[in-house]
């Protein structure tokens, strides 16, 4: 059988999840991101296009095979990039929980893979920027860590709201977060206000 083209199947795993360009473009310029890691990236390699040095890692057979072609990924990266400098593209087809050889980065992209923020905040630099989502509630547990601050959320049009955030990680009635379900069942609450991507800060 005749193996996909790299890009082409890169297209169409970005019209299954939606373009995130934008989300990632708009992180990055507000909080002067040149480095991130992606653990749980599967083939998502939108980051690199807005941010020049990203470590994707996925331990998933697919992506593995993906980014095996990384000199046609960093072509069409390089074509297409908005920055500058060169694109570093680092891949690493590992658990994300276990020990990562890598320095320290700006950013940590968190997107339907499990609880990202904490198995890799280590990694993240002081006042570095956590993008997550709660998918599977690494936002709650995030909100509940005292190693992050959260300071904003993406609304529509991935436009950053900075203000009135004690509305958000409220539940009804004002019922307390059970951090031990959302550990337990992956899956974030059913809050009153919600937001398809949180910001949080490393504290320290
Ligand atoms: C639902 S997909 C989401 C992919 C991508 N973040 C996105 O939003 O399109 C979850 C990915 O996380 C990867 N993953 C989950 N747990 C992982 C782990 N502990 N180490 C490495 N990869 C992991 C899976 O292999 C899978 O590719």
């Amino acid at each position: 059988m005749k193996s996909r083209n790299t890009i082409e199947e890169y297209y169409e795993y970005r019209d299954k999840i939606g373009n995130r360009t934008e989300l990632y473009r708009v992180v990055a310029k507000r909080y002067g991101v040149a480095s991130a890691l992606y653990p749980g990236s599967h083939i998502d390699i939108a980051p690199s296009l807005v941010i020049p040095k990203v470590i994707y890692i996925d331990n998933f057979k697919g992506a593995i095979s993906f980014f095996k072609n990384m000199e046609m990924i960093k072509k069409y990266i390089a074509d297409k990039k908005e920055y500058e400098e060169p694109c570093d593209i680092v891949f690493m087809g590992q658990d994300y929980t276990g020990e990562l050889d890598i320095e320290s980065v700006d950013l940590i992209i968190s997107q339907y893979a499990g609880f990202v923020g904490q198995a890799t905040k280590k990694y993240l630099k002081a006042s570095g920027i956590l993008l997550c989502n709660d998918s599977h509630g690494d936002a709650t547990l995030s909100r509940f860590d005292d190693d992050f601050e959260f300071i904003g959320v993406i609304g529509k049009n991935n436009r950053v709201i900075d203000t009135n955030l004690d509305d958000y990680f409220v539940l009804p009635r004002s019922k307390n977060v059970d951090l031990v379900k959302v550990k337990e069942k992956m899956k974030g609450p059913k809050y009153k206000l919600t937001a398809e991507n949180y910001l949080f800060r490393k504290v320290i």
